[in-house]
């Protein structure tokens, strides 16, 4: 007998098949037996009847814990009444290994319970779900890269020096040496950028960023595409194809994942109907003191500022050309306006903050030279960065994208925790 996969199940209707998974959860009614079997690539009911039963199966499938390992035969029957459009009749269970006393229960758990068993949370639909479009969205950011010349290009995690300011470096004793964990691969990619011309990393990055708010992680990926012959405008508007580009590919791929996370389709379907909007830094800051909010010219946004500009949009908003002063040491200064950087952060809509931050960055020997001295940065460690000035310097620009930001914002979930498998937080590296 065959043994197949959930997802393929609609191809068997009416056969008879070998499955191998979990057993999820089980209702009894009466003589039947509902068991909820899961096996990764999805949930089917598995149907067993008393009547028509042996006895000693039936008995079994009437008293196998929740999350046993099983292998099970049956005859695939079509169901309209089931979300998969299928269930199996069951006619045989091998218990494989018996979970006793599975800690997760199918009601609800505290947070902080479930983060401690994170190892068997990822068993439950709404993760399996959260997991699954997380791979369509890394799947479809490189798909749409690879398919117009970007290659990838794998930044090292142990660094000599920062790339996103000092504050957040991760130490490590390199042999003797100070070593950084990556804040960011940018750099790197500016080096891969001036010999493949169109480049993007993808992996972890690190920030000891003691913040413990619903954005932020301490390790998170990092999607860093850099580009040769970039300037800002186009820069900006690479960032709203690709963005569109996941968001469609995710309605079309995940309808129901999305469904289950109660997401409201309608606010992602909005944001491929127009274009970004813009707002300039200068504008943002008299729109946040016109309600009120307690911020100077100068200042960076906190939260609630990001979330009172992103409110006045339906979709996302690029936020550009912010004061030099707290922004990196490597970005442009725009030339008609010195005191601003031509870089811009994309917020998402509905208060889920920034997801990107891209920039042009500085192409001039001299200037990138006294940025280092103004940021107290170790010149020596940037010798190889300067470089990239010294021999064929070009314009060039590029962008990071927050894979867990832009997961939570897609999924609509209130913390972007649940979106990295297993989430280092500020007080948690268990599991
Ligand atoms: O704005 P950031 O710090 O930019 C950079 O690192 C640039 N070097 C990127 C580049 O131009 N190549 O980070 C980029 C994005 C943010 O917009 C946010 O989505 C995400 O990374 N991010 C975080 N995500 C989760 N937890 C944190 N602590 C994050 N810090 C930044
Ligand atoms: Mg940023």
């Amino acid at each position: 007998m065959q043994t197949v996969l959930i997802r393929d199940i609609g191809q068997y209707e009416g056969k008879k098949v070998t499955l191998k998974g979990w057993l999820y959860n089980r209702r009894s009614s009466g003589k039947i037996q509902f068991l909820i079997i899961r096996d990764g690539t999805g949930f089917i009911q598995g149907v067993m009847v008393q009547a028509e039963s042996d006895p000693e199966i039936y008995e079994l499938a009437a008293s196998i814990p929740q999350e046993s390992s099983i292998e099970v035969q049956g005859t695939v029957k079509r169901d309209a009444r089931s979300p998969l459009g299928y269930e199996l009749v069951l006619e045989n269970i091998v218990l494989i290994s018996e979970a006793k006393d599975y800690p997760i229960s199918l009601k609800e758990h505290g947070v902080d319970f479930l983060l401690d068993h994170r190892h068997l949370w990822l068993r439950t639909p709404r993760q399996v779900a959260i997991m699954r479009i997380r791979n369509t969205v890394v799947k479809a950011l490189r798909d749409w890269l690879d398919s117009r010349g970007f290659c990838l290009v794998d930044a090292p995690i142990l660094t000599p020096a920062a790339c996103e300011g000092t504050t957040t470096l991760f130490e490590t004793d390199y042999f003797g040496e100070k070593a950084y964990l990556s804040q960011s691969g940018q750099l790197y990619m500016e080096a891969a950028a001036m010999a493949l011309g169109r480049v993007y990393c993808f992996g972890p990055t690190f920030r000891a960023e003691k913040s413990k708010t619903r954005r932020h992680l301490i390790e998170f990926w990092m999607l860093e595409p850099e580009m040769a012959f970039v300037e800002h405008e186009e820069n900006l508007a690479i960032q709203e194809e690709i963005v569109k580009y996941v968001i469609r590919t995710v309605l079309e791929k995940h309808r129901q994942d999305l469904e289950l996370l109660q997401r409201d389709i309608s606010r992602l379907e909005k944001v491929l109907e127009k274009p970004f909007a813009r707002m300039s830094y200068d504008a943002a800051i008299e729109y946040l003191q016109s309600q009120g909010h307690d911020i100077q010219w100068g200042d960076d946004f906190g939260a609630p500022d990001e979330t009172a500009l992103a409110n006045l949009h339906d979709g996302p908003v690029f936020v550009e050309r912010f004061p030099a002063a707290i922004k990196a040491f490597y970005m442009k200064p725009d030339p008609q306006r010195p005191e601003v950087v031509l870089a811009a952060d994309l917020l998402a809509p509905e208060g889920y903050g920034e997801i990107i931050g891209g920039s042009q960055r500085i192409d001039d020997m001299d200037l990138l030279l006294q940025r280092i001295k103004e940021h107290n940065l170790p010149e020596e460690a940037f010798q190889w960065y300067l470089d990239l000035r010294r021999y064929g310097s070009v314009p060039h620009s590029g962008f990071g994208i927050g894979l867990e930001r832009f997961i939570t914002w897609i999924c609509g979930l209130s913390h972007l925790r649940e979106t990295i498998p297993f989430p280092r937080l500020l007080n948690r590296i268990y599991p």
